[in-house]
């Protein structure tokens, strides 16, 4: 008994920090998480891309990638197809379940990100990590990447020809986990996945596809950190992903 009350104490004190004192739950507190792990997905003959090698990324293999992930990521982590190479620290490939139902794409790695070669670990990350736990779901449980792989310096928004060269790594990454539902993080990565200006309110109202995958866009954390008024909305967005998740 003792032990169940601790861990209510645990999640309500997890959900205040996130979210305050506000209750936005409803009644959707059983949550369909976490998610069934599913059997290995079979791996598509795509031929690889030839990358160029110019120099030695200090990063090690990230230890949770699958054989397939592990192989395309030492395939690109010496990529030089943009400048971005010539300022990064690490390639940031990706992090989570080779098998997660759900992918979390981002604009690009900043300054943490970079150093760390993992996607959101900086404060922006910290918060998702919160939010994502507030709701019932693991960053173990899901995958998360961002639609650049190298931090544009001082943290610029990413160039057309950035995006044109890095895209192919994104839609890889899509072949190999097979996501159910993608969630974009912020009003950058949903403009440039889905090749529009629409605003993020906009872009937030509706289900779009990206690659043939349904797709959300809610709010960049780095957003709700800066705008805390912003986090409601953010969380109804999650509860859509998790209606989504349940449905496909
Ligand atoms: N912002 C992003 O969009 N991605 C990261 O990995 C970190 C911050």
């Amino acid at each position: 008994m003792r032990e169940s009350i601790d861990e209510v104490k645990k999640l309500l004190q997890n959900y205040t920090a996130v979210w305050g004192t506000e209750i936005y739950l409803e009644n959707e507190l059983a949550p369909p998480f976490p998610q069934e792990q599913t059997a290995p997905k079979p791996k598509q003959a795509i031929p690889p891309r030839p990358v160029p090698k110019r120099r030695v990324s200090t990063r090690r293999i990230p230890a949770q990638l699958s054989p397939e992930l592990q192989s395309f990521y030492l395939e690109i982590k010496d990529c030089a197809q943009c400048s971005l190479s010539e300022t990064r620290t690490n390639l940031v490939f990706g992090w989570g379940n080779p098998n997660a139902d759900l992918m979390l794409i981002g604009e690009a790695p900043g300054k943490d990100e970079d150093e760390q070669g993992i996607p959101f670990v900086g404060r922006a990350g910290q918060l998702l990590d919160k939010m994502l736990l507030a709701a019932g779901l693991k960053r173990e449980d899901i995958y998360i990447a961002n639609m650049l792989k190298c931090r544009p310096p001082q943290n610029r928004d990413p160039l057309p020809e950035e995006i044109i060269k890095c895209e192919p790594y994104l839609h890889r990454q899509l072949e190999l986990i097979k996501p159910k539902v993608l969630l974009a993080l912020g009003r950058v990565a949903g403009q440039n996945l889905l090749q529009t200006q629409d605003s993020l309110s906009r872009l937030r109202e509706q289900t779009h596809q990206y690659a043939d995958i349904p797709l959300l866009v809610t709010y960049h954390p780095a957003a709700l950190l800066r705008n805390p008024r912003w986090k409601q909305s953010s969380w109804q967005d999650l509860k859509k992903i998790k209606k989504l998740l349940q449905n496909v």
